[in-house]
């Protein structure tokens, strides 16, 4: 067999091999790396998709803050198990104004990415507070100190600009009415028509029914968004229309 000989010419000198593994390599490296360069964007876009709202912003810090991604994955994987359980697999697009995306890498508990509106916000401030009084045999740990946290949204506007420093596209405007639209969302007796057009589809709440605006509230507005934004009764992807 000729072609097997020719092999062992390569497979004596080291360095030839290694120079023709460098060629193998770099050729997979071109044509995996090179298309980035000239692509304006490698996420498709979504209809639906918008920045977080002052209130989700803030309940994300929170999120982040207290580890809840050591437990929980917001990515949901395109298998039948998952998809079944948690509903349509996640987008790129969906996570596009994560500065740094939630995708997790331990799936202690379940899934969040589409948890928003699954269950009521009374719920969630029963669960978030003792987990165990919900479902028995969870292992999650009580986050009850988060009602107790006031929070008034003095660092609203920083935040938003650092965001958009890294690429979100808050406006003028978003970044101004930021403070009343922090305030607004978990007061539904306000005047929140502003923030509904800034930022649809946003949830009005007490979502801590205290009259004080807690972390509590925050999370609460972050979760219940979660996975809302598109309408995947209408959404088909790109490649197939
Ligand atoms: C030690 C791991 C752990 C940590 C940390 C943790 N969780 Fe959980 N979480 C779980 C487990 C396990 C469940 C499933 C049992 C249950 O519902 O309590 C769960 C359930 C949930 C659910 C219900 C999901 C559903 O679809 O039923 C939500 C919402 C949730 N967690 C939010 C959070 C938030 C927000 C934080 C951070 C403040 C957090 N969790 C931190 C383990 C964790």
């Amino acid at each position: 067999m000729g072609f097997l000989n020719k092999h062992q010419i390569l497979e004596r000198s080291p360095t030839l091999l290694l120079v023709g593994s460098l060629i193998v390599v770099s050729i997979g490296g071109i044509v995996e790396i090179a298309p980035l360069f000239y692509l304006e964007n490698t996420i498709e876009e979504v209809e639906g998709m918008r920045p977080y709202s002052p209130l989700e912003l803030t309940g994300r810090d929170i999120y982040i803050r207290e580890g809840c991604y050591n437990c929980h994955s917001q990515m949901i994987r395109p298998m039948r198990d998952e998809v079944e359980r948690y509903g349509h697999y996640s987008l790129a697009a969906e996570s596009m104004y994560d500065h740094p995306f939630q995708w997790g890498s331990k799936r202690t508990g379940p899934d969040v990415a589409r948890v928003g509106g699954r269950y009521s916000d009374a719920w969630h401030v029963d669960h978030m507070s003792d987990p165990q009084s919900v479902v028995p045999e969870s292992i999650m740990p009580k986050y009850a100190f988060l009602s107790d946290v006031e929070i008034e949204g003095e660092y609203i506007q920083d935040l938003m600009k650092t965001h958009r420093f890294v690429g979100v596209p808050y406006t003028d405007e978003m970044i101004e009415q930021g403070p009343a639209d922090f305030l607004a969302q978990a007061d539904p007796d306000s005047d929140f028509d502003g923030l509904l057009e800034r930022y649809p589809n946003a949830v009005v709440s007490n979502f801590d029914a205290q009259s004080e605006l807690t972390e509590m509230d925050a999370l609460i507005a972050y979760l219940q968004m979660l996975g809302t934004l598109v309408d995947f009764s209408t959404f088909t992807p790109e490649a197939s229309r």
